[in-house]
């Protein structure tokens, strides 16, 4: 299934076994042509990730690639277990950084509880344990349709709420603080997004689930029954083919659609450091804005 350009040798080779991603070699991303770059931006919206190895971005390479698929929520964000000076933050001291951390290994999609949900994400490997620190996905698209008939026409009409308080504090985080300041990106304080349970892609078209686990309290359900709802719904989309987990190496670069994806990082022995780059690309509001 490889294909190869005449401009570049680029070439996209899906990954196997799964309903998308596809890893992409043959480019260096700081230096594409404008062909190419069209290209791979519509195997972006084929494949909805996109693998790029041996990419070893510097800040200001990985920025202005990100922006080339938009305008940035944020420009870089260190998700790591690294603490600024240097030293390597305690498991057990369980902070705040180290809770959202933790709080990262649920299946989710980013900024679902800010106004306008993210775009997608320019996401790098600049220092990766020796075991576990994958990085999972899941193909919304796939889940819908794999979806059986009843369950479809029954959520189609439903709208979850999403916050970050709400997902942080299942996983142990007291994230209001007890003088009423709020700590950390996205726990801002006012009305909690709420968003259609069925997505449809602004640029292919295509339904996907908008699930995962800033998603509660669905109106017009009480609290357990959309709890065991969306759990139910996370479980079934959740499961091959429509996961792939990437281990990563040193240098890699990745950049997925946020519209139709769920991820989750995986656990590892934070006694060795982890260091990733996350770079946010913004909603569009005319499609990515919540209900209210
Ligand atoms: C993120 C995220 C997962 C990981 O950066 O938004 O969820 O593997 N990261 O660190
Ligand atoms: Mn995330």
């Amino acid at each position: 299934m490889a294909r190869t350009l005449s401009i570049e040798p680029l070439t996209i080779e899906p990954l196997a076994g799964t309903s998308f991603g596809a890893v992409v070699t043959g480019v260096k991303v700081t230096t594409l042509e404008d062909a190419t770059w069209h290209e791979l931006y519509a195997a972006w919206l084929k494949y909805a990730l996109l693998i790029f190895p041996d990419q070893h971005l510097k800040r200001a390479e990985q920025i202005a690639f990100a922006k080339r698929f938009g305008p940035l929520e944020f420009e870089m964000a260190a998700i790591s277990n690294v603490k600024s000076d240097g030293s390597l933050r305690i498991e057990a001291d369980n902070d705040d950084v180290m809770k959202i951390l933790k709080g990262n290994m649920g299946w989710h999609c980013d900024s679902t509880y800010m106004p306008v949900q993210a775009k997608g994400a320019v996401f790098s490997a600049e220092v990766v344990p020796t075991v576990g620190g994958h990085t999972g996905f899941a193909d919304m698209r796939a889940a819908w349709d794999a979806l059986d008939g009843t369950l479809r026409a029954r959520i189609e009409t439903l709208a979850a709420h999403h916050s970050l308080h709400h997902s942080q504090s299942k996983v142990g985080h007291e994230t209001k603080k007890r003088d009423g300041e709020y700590n950390g990106y996205g726990l801002h304080d006012g009305p909690v997004p709420l968003r259609h349970l069925v997505k449809v892609h602004p640029e292919t078209g295509r339904k996907s689930l908008l699930i995962g686990r800033h998603a509660h309290n669905i109106p017009g359900l009480d609290k357990a029954e959309s709890e065991r709802l969306l759990q139910e719904l996370v479980d079934f989309a959740c499961q091959p083919p429509r996961i792939y987990h990437h281990d990563w190496t040193a240098g890699d670069a990745v950049v997925w659609d946020n519209r139709c994806l769920l991820h989750q990082a995986t656990p590892w022995d934070m006694t060795q450091p982890r260091v990733m780059w996350h770079s946010r690309i913004a909603g569009d509001p005319a499609s990515e804005a919540a209900l209210h």
